[in-house]
């Protein structure tokens, strides 16, 4: 099994890629800025006997993709698994909003997926089939409880996940018949930086935690975990669907005691 996990220096992706690396995955860690703690990842997984290249890249870029996939192919002579999880957030109020904080969110969120999974395509097309591999290839997007809840001040986000919705199930529903699965995880309030403000002080823990039936933020390898069960056999006959991993956020917790 060789993937490419992009945003893989921190949060989500770090955790899915560390999970695949010790499931015997050939990972490639893509990042665009964490560079040191890539590659002391990288370190961490061969000295734990695993496989993993650090690769800069800016998915937004279609060169940025295009080296990614020279990488896993020099490196490990081919690709298995795609998981589109690089994902920026540019908070503003509706009004204030700029052009430039809504185009990076659409970009990396958006433009930057479709360019990657794309690029996978065209590499699971051109390697064929693969013994020890139901599927022809596997391609995973990190969207979010926000391409299903609309969120206010955050409307470029929500926006490039509600895309993103529509495009893997579109991706899904056009590229199933040649066994190439697609599939996306949605997770709720994760404890990662992209967060931080709404979980660092024990106010707005418990705030956040009002959202949450399940009682607990989640923690990275919630996602991990479930981003491991879409990447192998066990989920065969899993296409188009969006996995919510968000302790019930999903489940309008408000009305517990409304309506
Ligand atoms: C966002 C987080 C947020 C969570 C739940 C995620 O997609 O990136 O900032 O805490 O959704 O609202």
């Amino acid at each position: 099994m060789r993937a490419i996990v992009t945003g893989a220096s921190s949060g989500i992706g770090r955790a899915v890629a560390l999970a695949f690396a010790r499931e015997g995955a050939a990972v490639v860690l893509n990042f665009r800025s964490g560079q040191e703690e890539a590659e002391r990842m990288a370190e961490q997984i061969r000295a734990e006997g695993g496989r993993a290249v650090p690769v800069q890249a800016d998915v937004a870029e279609p060169r940025g993709c295009a080296t990614l996939y020279d990488a896993v192919e020099q490196h490990f002579g081919g690709v298995d698994i795609l998981v589109a999880n690089a994902g920026v957030q540019r908070d503003a109020a509706f009004a204030d909003m700029t052009l430039d904080e809504w185009r990076t969110v659409i970009e990396v969120n958006l433009t930057g997926v479709f360019l990657c999974a794309q690029a996978a395509v065209r590499r699971f097309r051109a390697q064929g089939p693969r013994p020890g591999s139901r599927a022809l290839g596997k391609i995973i997007f990190m969207s979010s409880v926000h391409q299903a809840i609309p969120w206010a001040g955050h409307v470029n986000y929500a926006a490039s996940k509600g895309g993103l919705k529509l495009l893997m199930e579109s991706m899904a529903q056009e590229l199933a018949p040649e066994r190439i699965r697609v599939n996306a995880i949605a997770p709720g309030a994760i404890r990662t930086d992209i967060n931080r403000e709404a979980w660092e002080t024990e106010a707005a823990a418990a705030k956040l935690l009002q959202l949450i039936p399940y009682g607990r933020i989640g923690e990275p390898e919630d996602v991990a975990r479930a981003a491991l069960w879409l990447a192998c056999d066990e989920s065969d006959y899993v296409v188009g669907t969006t996995l919510f991993v968000d302790g019930g956020m999903l489940l309008y917790p408000a009305f517990r005691e409304g309506g």
